[in-house]
């Protein structure tokens, strides 16, 4: 028979475990949390938005579908949480209950070994080249990564401009798709830890 005291242990131990498997990073205006399926409303209503995802790889559908946010969380995002992918929800301040982007790292590179978005009513602010910093310290300092690639679509400027405000290489261009047919080559980048070490040096 198993108590209510235990009951409320194990949910305790999982909450730990959860926590241990992705840190919360903090940055001077935003928190950096492991997405959660009481993120599904505002993840959805700032991703499903085309202005956003036709920056995207072809792999992610278009039109988006009705529970695709709630589905990806549940049996992708979730399932791998810290175990080959990490995934942070990236929420102002001000405002911590409300998730307005995300930003995530992946062991295995597609080439990319991260990808981020924000919702567009934040663009523009310096909110994802912020969110960049802990998530590149982490992934260098605490996860072994000794080089990362990225990669964005030719013709991203945004996405550009984040890799060269936080020290990455062009290394080169390929034939890529993307969710809007007007882009079909990307950029590829290549950050090493030394170089990533030197630009954090004061
Ligand atoms: C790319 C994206 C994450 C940028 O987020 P953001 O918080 O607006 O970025 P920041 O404000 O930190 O920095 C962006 C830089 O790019 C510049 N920039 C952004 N959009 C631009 C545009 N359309 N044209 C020219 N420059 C642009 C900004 O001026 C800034 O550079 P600066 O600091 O020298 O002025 C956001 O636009 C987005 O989510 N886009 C759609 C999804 C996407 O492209 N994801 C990446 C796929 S690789």
């Amino acid at each position: 028979m198993v108590g209510i005291g235990d009951f409320f242990g194990l949910c305790q131990f999982l909450i730990f475990t959860i926590m241990q498997l992705i840190p919360t990073l903090n940055t001077e205006r935003l928190i950096l949390k492991g997405v959660s399926m009481e993120d599904v409303p505002s993840y959805t209503r700032h991703f499903v938005d085309y202005d956003v995802i036709r920056y995207l790889s072809s792999e992610v559908p278009w039109p988006y579908p009705e529970n695709g946010v709630k589905d990806y969380l549940e049996h992708v995002v979730l399932p791998q949480q810290g175990d080959g992918h990490w995934v942070w929800g990236i929420f102002l301040k001000e405002q911590p209950d409300q998730l307005i982007g995300t930003i995530d790292l992946r062991r295995e590179g597609k080439p990319e070994h991260r990808g981020f978005w924000l919702g567009k009513s934040f663009w523009g602010r310096g909110f994802m080249t912020e969110a960049n910093f802990p998530v590149l310290d982490y992934a260098f300092s605490e996860l072994g990564f000794e080089r990362l690639t990225f990669a964005n679509a030719l013709g991203n400027v945004g996405s550009r401009r984040i890799k060269e405000k936080t020290g990455a290489q062009l290394i080169g261009q390929r034939e890529a798709t993307f969710v809007d047919p007007g882009f079909s080559a990307c950029e590829i980048w290549e950050l090493r830890k030394e170089n990533w070490q030197k630009f954090r040096a004061p």
